[in-house]
């Protein structure tokens, strides 16, 4: 158990936690109500939640948007003339943006999209790298009453395109191009490819990111840590001429155009605290990706408090969250909280390991940065290269460390704490999803630490290790982690599918949140998360569904059937390992292997790329022909097979599958 130290204590928000958990509690509401009334709304609520289950409205009545706390309300304070964001290129350009100046941006680009049709409850989708731009979007979207579904840039024109016509959006802004390392990645025509079979799409904003798309020339404008792959978008050279067909008239409009015309000054849509702010899919065990729905009011409550809180955010803060805006922990923690508390936010464009591998500890020292949050995968990463890289720079701003998106092994915690922290810092192992929207199992400043263990749950919030039958497991066995109570940023359901919704959370263990993960609580009532224990696979902290990956495979003509299962792996937590029956008259070959490979990275992204492919003539099943996944992790992890297999139609397939080599 790690101690904090007397300074850490004396400065945080909440010095003793168990006596406000209790107290918090016996009336979660009045909590959230009293917190609800730090930010500003347009029209006070009648109730603080109406719980219909499985649905929960939160701050009911009431009206806001989240932009007026985001921006709005700091133009009238001191705030207007401080930083919200410090931007850095992969090329070292910088951009900053005064609370001020960024509202004035939100404000054109808000203009922007209405005077191209876009109104209240209309979708748009982002599909834009790490640059200011994307959050500009975002907040203009919000501040009109538009539903943003930001797409991850290193999803590929499939993946795009499904997210695009899922969402019925109706507009999507992107970038010509953008620089990667040492390439260029031709976003727009990832775009291009995704929506030529869409005819709802009304026009495309391109951002110019780069010079010419065909060049590499960066302007001078300017994804999930650890993510070095990127490149299924399709890339140019850097000497091919400029692409003199990259706009199709009428329908792409450039962004640059646009903000030029435009007014600075656009009022903000009242929206109602319980009216959708954005769809933002994300993988499940079985079937398509999920548009998780979150709202306005209760969204902003719980991701304003828990940055506030658990990273003890003060004004002279310098806070860098390295996640990117196309997963939650961007939308959350990059954008809207810190927005919301007023802080700035520093934001590196390029990868943790581009143009050398120590770019974060330097931007660290440059910009004294105090306050950094990233994921385990990026700290084993950096742990492998050693202390000397780290060991360069000057870290002595940072106060508080954080990690997020899977869960960190106690070497990697350790080496982070001494390493990078020296023994200074506490670490936030922080535990949430993207339907939980904010913070929810997570040390505080103040929190006796144990490396490896994301601590209590945050106030207000009702976490317990349930066994099969949903009763509460014994101490230090391992569960099923459930939410008992409903939490201000909770999802409001699924995107155009409320009954996967019921099914998805609420029907395992009835009437209570299911998470998808597997926990235990220690004699202390620390929680230990061991995982998925679905068909939902994490690779370097990235949410990937088997059954996507599979689809994926199936699609190519060669391929009968395939399972998927994640196997342990050193540095990303997880790898991808996929078991392949081909269609008679396709044999085996290491050419095949390749090809399937780079099949699934254009059917989802680089991310999904199958660590192995393994052939097999048939794959294990049920006598009722569920394929048996629990063999195959089995088989691919240890290569062999122990336990029960008395439900297995014929043994002899997993005798040939353990000879199959990768
Ligand atoms: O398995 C848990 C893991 O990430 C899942 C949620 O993934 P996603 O919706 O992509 O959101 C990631 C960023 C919030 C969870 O079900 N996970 C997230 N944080 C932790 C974690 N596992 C262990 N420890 C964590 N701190």
């Amino acid at each position: 158990m790690i101690l904090p130290s007397k300074e850490i204590v004396d400065q945080a928000y909440v010095k003793d936690y168990e006596k406000l958990y209790k107290e918090v509690q016996e009336d979660p509401e009045a909590f959230w109500e009293n917190i609800a009334h730090e930010l500003s709304w347009f029209k006070p609520w009648d109730k603080v939640l109406e719980w219909n289950f499985p649905y929960a409205r939160w701050f009911v009545g009431a009206q806001c948007n989240i932009v007026n706390n985001a921006l709005d309300r700091h133009q009238k304070t001191a705030t207007k003339d401080k930083l919200a964001y410090i931007w850095v290129g992969q090329d070292k350009s910088e951009r900053k943006y005064t609370y001020g100046e960024l509202n004035e941006q939100v404000c054109k680009f808000a203009n922007v999209l209405k005077s191209l049709g876009i109104r209240k409850g209309d979708k748009v989708s982002i599909y834009l790298p790490r640059i200011p731009e994307q959050f500009i979007a975002m907040l203009a979207c919000a501040k009109i009453g538009a539903v943003h579904s930001v797409v991850f840039s290193g999803f590929s024109s499939e993946a795009l395109k499904n997210r695009i016509l899922d969402a019925q959006a109706k507009l999507v802004i992107t970038a010509n191009a953008y620089p990667y390392k040492d390439k260029v990645l031709e976003s727009k025509k990832t775009v291009d490819e995704a929506i030529k079979d869409i005819p709802t799409i009304e026009h495309v904003i391109v951002v110019k990111r780069i010079e010419s798309e065909g060049k590499g020339k960066e302007t001078s404008i300017g994804n999930e840590v650890g993510q070095s792959n990127n490149s299924n978008n399709l890339t140019s050279s850097p000497n091919r001429p400029p692409n003199p067909n990259l706009m199709t008239a009428v329908r792409d409009l450039w962004y640059h155009e646009l903000m030029a015309k435009t007014d600075t000054i656009c009022s903000t849509e009242i929206m109602e605290a319980t009216d959708p702010l954005f769809i933002l899919y994300t993988s499940g065990s079985t079937g398509k990706p999920k548009g998780v729905l979150h709202a306005h009011g209760g969204y902003m409550v719980g991701i304003y408090l828990t940055l506030k809180w658990i990273f003890n955010l003060q004004p002279d803060d310098i806070w860098f969250c390295t996640a990117d805006a196309g997963w939650v922990t961007g939308h959350s923690y990059i954008v809207y909280s810190p927005l919301i508390n007023g802080a700035t936010t520093f934001v590196y464009e390029g990868t943790p390991d581009y143009p050398h591998p120590g770019i974060w500890w330097e931007l660290i020292q440059k910009y004294k940065i105090s306050k950094f949050y990233t994921a385990p995968t990026a700290v084993r990463a950096m742990m492998r290269l050693g202390d000397e890289i780290p060991n360069k720079y000057d870290l002595s701003s940072l106060k508080i460390l954080g990690s997020v998106g899977e869960p960190i092994n106690p070497e990697a915690w350790m080496w982070y704490y001494k390493t990078i922290g020296k023994e200074r810092c506490p670490i936030m192992d922080t535990w949430w999803q993207t339907e939980t929207g904010m913070q929810m199992i997570t040390p505080l400043p103040s929190s006796p630490l144990k490396p490896g263990s994301a601590n209590k749950p945050f106030f207000g919030v009702e976490a317990d290790v349930v066994d099969d039958k949903g009763s509460p497991a014994a101490v230090n066995t391992q569960g099923f982690l459930v939410i008992k109570k409903p939490w201000p940023a909770m999802l409001r359901t699924i995107y155009g599918d409320h009954e996967r919704y019921k099914q998805q959370y609420w029907s395992t263990f009835p009437g209570i949140y299911w998470t998808g993960d597997e926990a235990r609580r220690d004699e202390d009532g620390y929680f230990w998360i061991m995982g998925r224990a679905d068909d939902v696979i994490k690779v370097s902290g990235h949410r990937l569904g088997s059954s996507e990956i599979e689809s994926a495979l199936v699609s190519h003509p060669f391929v009968a059937e395939s399972a998927v299962v994640g196997i342990p792996h050193e540095l990303k937590g997880q790898g991808v390992v996929a078991f392949v029956t081909l269609v008679s008259g396709q044999a085996p070959s290491e050419t095949l292997k390749d090809e399937l490979k780079k099949h699934v990275v254009t059917q989802i992204g680089a991310l999904a790329r199958p660590e192995q492919i393994r052939f097999a003539k048939q794959l294990p099943k049920t006598r009722s022909g569920k394929i048996m996944r629990r063999l195959l992790r089995q088989i691919a992890s240890e290569g062999k097979i122990t336990g029960d297999t008395t439900t297995l139609e014929d043994i002899s397939v997993v005798a040939a599958l353990s000879q199959d080599e990768e």
